[in-house]
């Protein structure tokens, strides 16, 4: 069994999954509340959260796994990228319990998990029959969008990302430019479903460039450029169409360059994690273009999409497994480090 350890941003998540990468338990805890009247994620009381929440659930998920310290093989922990003081919590845990159990810790980057998450299994997920490596992987949450060719554990080609927000950021500032609350990509979504995607043309940036990068500011600044030019009494009834516009143009931007990436390497096995791909556009609007363009797409349940221990534990597995362990030097880093990424 591995025992995994996420606390990159503001959700302390724990999880075990077995050697076949069964989750035998995952235990999470949400920080939305505490950050909600700031906003936005406040990283002090996120690593003050995560110090709070992190033992207890540990406990939990060891319990609901009906784990013993001595049937944990290995330790595996997020150390990056990430807010760091969230980051220290989690590696600092780590590194206590493995000198006081004696079992090696195995760091995990935050996005590889998101690019493994889709080949975990539980009582009612398991990827879809024939997904294996490679495949071509996009995740897209409130810190990332990125698109990777995934050629096995360890080897990810880093294709395209985001040059400024991320789609979920895209998602949380238009949200709270029509004063949806936070986390905002839920409630965009929501709305979105009773709204004309047409009513406005919104700009789709980079979509056309010979690139897989993303840009996602340009479309930000044209919602705001309407919502300002809209008479405040015509707000309330134009929102839905605002939001559906918006939220069309990011889904048709992050489709197309997942199409883009995969014609032009000739892989037919697609994954989408993250956050933001709990969106309920994205999902229906990347089935459609994997039936056209006969992929197989595995788009794993929400628990595992959303910052999540069981695609860290997973990811700690498979390198376990080929011997890549940390030691006590371990630190974390606010960003991915240089060998993460394959250059070619
Ligand atoms: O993966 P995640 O839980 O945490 C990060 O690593 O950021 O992703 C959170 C992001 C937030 O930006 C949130 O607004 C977005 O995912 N999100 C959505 C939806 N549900 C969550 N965005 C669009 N539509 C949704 N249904
Ligand atoms: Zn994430």
């Amino acid at each position: 069994m591995i025992l995994g350890l996420e606390t990159s941003c503001d959700d302390t998540s724990v999880a075990i999954v077995d050697g076949a990468g069964h989750v035998l338990a995952q235990v999470s805890a949400n920080q939305d509340t505490q950050h909600r009247p700031f906003g936005g994620v406040v990283p002090e009381v996120a690593s003050r959260q995560h110090t709070e929440n992190l033992i207890p659930i540990i406990e939990q998920a060891m319990s609901e796994a009906k784990a013993s310290w001595s049937s944990i093989e290995a330790i595996a922990v997020t150390s990056r990228p990430g807010l760091i003081g969230s980051l220290l919590v989690g590696v600092v845990t780590a590194k206590a319990l493995s000198m006081a159990k004696k079992i090696p810790i195995v760091d995990v980057n935050h996005i590889e998990g998101h690019l493994l998450a889709s080949l975990l299994r539980d009582s009612t997920y398991a990827p879809p029959d024939g997904f294996d490596f490679p495949y071509v992987g996009l995740a897209v949450s409130g810190g990332h969008s990125h698109l990777f060719e995934v050629r096995g554990p360890g080897k990810y080609r880093l294709l395209g990302k985001t040059i400024d927000d991320a789609a979920g950021e895209a998602f949380d500032k238009f949200a709270k430019m029509l004063r949806l609350g936070f986390p905002g990509g839920v409630a965009v979504d929501r709305l979105a479903q009773t709204g004309n995607p047409k009513a406005y043309k919104f700009p789709r940036p980079l979509i056309h460039e010979n690139n897989l990068d993303f840009s996602f500011s340009g479309l930000k600044t044209a919602a705001l450029r309407e919502i300002e030019k809209t008479p405040p009494a015509e707000l309330d009834s134009r929102k839905a169409d605002l939001a559906a516009s918006y939220q069309e143009a990011i889904v048709d931007v992050l489709i197309n360059k997942l199409v883009k990436a995969a014609r032009g390497l000739n892989i037919k096995r697609w994954t989408i994690t993250g956050g933001v791909s709990a969106n309920s556009s994205l999902r229906s609007q990347a089935e459609a273009a994997a039936k056209k363009e006969g992929a197989l797409l595995a788009m794993p349940p929400l628990r595992y999409c959303t910052d999540n221990a069981a695609m860290i534990a997973y990811a700690g597995l498979l390198k376990f497994r080929a011997g890549l362990v940390a030691d006590q030097e371990l630190s974390p880093s606010s960003s991915s480090l240089p060998d993460d990424w394959l250059n070619s």
